[in-house]
């Protein structure tokens, strides 16, 4: 059955309207609600979880969301960002990577399970690890199936916060689904903010060049700045500070790379990716990536060789289309003959961007360009693997059966340990009450069999006085 379509909308944009939220919201709930036993509805937890898009609204709107949904009712309610840790969980979920391996032709890793380094290494299936490059930032996450060693004390202090070590087994004892993941993100690195990032520093060293110099290039569009990055003819605009810098591409793929090289930020320690991040090593020989989002378009939207990546076809094509004239590439797409959802923007940007992702891939990360295992995608399999499916994964791995029920073991556990000192108890219990019965019901017969006495002889005043001798009773009991 199909969710109901909320793509069109987004809860933030209800920032300035939060009461009006609950009508986003509900078809949702009436949608789960429907698939949960209504017996279980109370017990059931209810997970909101937000991308990046929450995070810039103002905070006085974000309380009012929250207050809005806290009012509703007794859910739980967790709120978190998402992390590419979840797409992680998802895409090597539907992959089947999480199951126990039966086959012998199936990838497998020698794992050190985190925690637990002096025991023996296990054998297990491979995960897969992705990339994923947004506007605005670029994300990976992978494996590492080996204990890690640190260049020093401070990079083992940055690492403990980009290693996940989480369980995914039933319960917190089933080491052997333990998992050690990489998971990074960096800011500033997708594909349109690397761009402006470029075009600032075009701008700015232009600016000084020309000051120094006494030239005007790229202050006119008859002396535009040449762009080895915009395929060639190409015209583009700067807008900074009220002026505009003219841009004209020369579509040099080879120079382009060379000068986006600074934009990685590498540093010269060991160990460490774009911006001096910490990055433990990756089994190239034995590991699998996808890539994802500007991966997947910059391979495939113009380039038509999206799915198993080959560096040198790549570059090639790359090259190719760089050094295309923007009035053939623009002929090419009134005929229709890139993918569907390829733009204007994406035009312009294919030589920009396609460089950009072979440096952070090659470069940034450090894969080698005989590197194979790379297929770059839209989705993996039919399902379209979304960030929620490994969320919930990984937010309910616990929940909640099977951690009522060990409870409930360990509960019958102990009483067994305390049983023969709870049983005597009882037992005494148990004695004390049948000897307070059997007095109490000796006492009621004795009266009977007085009373009946008494209704022989004389009035029912006198029984009152004559009753039972007080000392009778005490002696009994
Ligand atoms: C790259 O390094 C420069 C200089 O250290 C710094 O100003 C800039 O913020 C860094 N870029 C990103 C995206 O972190
Ligand atoms: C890295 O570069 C800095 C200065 O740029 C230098 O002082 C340092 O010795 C270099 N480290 C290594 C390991 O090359």
């Amino acid at each position: 059955q199909d969710i109901p379509n909320r793509k069109s909308q987004s809860i933030s944009e209800f920032a300035n309207t939060p009461e009006k939220v609950s009508d986003y919201i509900f078809p949702l709930l009436h949608f789960a609600a429907e698939h949960v036993p209504r017996a279980k509805h109370k017990e059931t937890p209810l997970y909101i979880l937000c991308t990046a898009g929450m995070r810039i609204l103002p905070e006085r709107s974000l309380a009012l969301l929250i207050f809005v949904f806290t009012s509703r009712r007794q859910y739980l309610k967790i709120w978190s960002l998402i992390s590419p840790l979840y797409a992680w969980i998802g895409i090597n979920f539907v992959l089947g990577r999480f199951e126990h391996t039966d086959d012998e032709d199936e990838a497998v890793v020698e794992v050190h399970i985190p925690g637990s380094e002096n025991k023996e290494a296990i054998i297990r299936k491979r995960t897969v690890g992705i990339l994923d490059m947004g506007g605005v930032s670029t994300q990976i996450a992978y494996e590492v199936p080996k204990t890690v060693s640190f260049a020093s004390s401070q990079q083992e202090e940055v690492a403990k916060n980009l290693l996940a070590e989480f369980n995914l087994g039933c319960d917190a004892h089933q080491t052997e689904h333990v998992y050690r993941v990489y998971v990074a993100t960096f800011l500033g690195f997708g594909g349109n903010a690397a761009r402006q990032r470029y075009e600032n520093s075009v701008f700015s060293s232009t600016v000084l060049k020309n000051g120094l110099l006494g030239r005007q290039t790229g202050m006119t569009s008859d002396s535009p700045y040449l762009d080895p990055c915009l395929p060639v003819d190409a015209q583009d605009e700067i807008h900074q500070n009220g002026q505009i810098m003219y841009l004209r591409g020369t579509g040099d793929f080879n120079l382009c790379r060379e000068l986006i090289q600074p934009f990685m930020n590498k540093t010269n320690e060991t160990q460490t990716s774009l911006n001096g991040v910490y990055q433990p090593a990756v089994h190239f020989q034995n590991s699998e990536f996808y890539g994802f989002s500007e991966f997947y378009y910059s391979t495939e939207d113009v380039l038509r060789m999206g799915g198993d990546y080959n560096a040198a076809k790549f570059i090639k094509a790359a090259k190719d289309y760089c050094a295309t004239k923007w009035p053939v590439l623009r002929e090419r797409f009134d005929r229709g003959l890139y993918a569907s959802h390829a733009d204007l923007h994406r035009l312009k940007y294919q030589c920009f961007k396609s460089a950009w992702v072979y440096e952070v891939f090659h470069s940034g990360f450090s894969f080698p360009a005989s590197y194979s295992n790379l297929k770059t995608a839209l989705q993996v399999y039919d399902k379209e693997v979304q960030w929620t499916l490994g969320a919930i994964l990984y937010r309910t791995r616990f929940l909640p059966l099977r951690d009522i029920q060990q409870e409930n073991f360990r509960g019958s556990h102990s009483h067994w340990r305390s049983f023969s000192f709870v049983y005597n108890h009882y037992l005494f219990f148990v004695c004390f009450l049948i000897v307070l019965l059997s007095i109490l019901l000796y006492l009621l017969r004795l009266r009977r069999i007085h009373r009946r006495m008494l209704r022989n002889s004389s009035s029912p005043s006198l029984w009152m006085e004559e009753g039972l001798p007080p000392q009778k009773i005490s002696a009994a009991l």
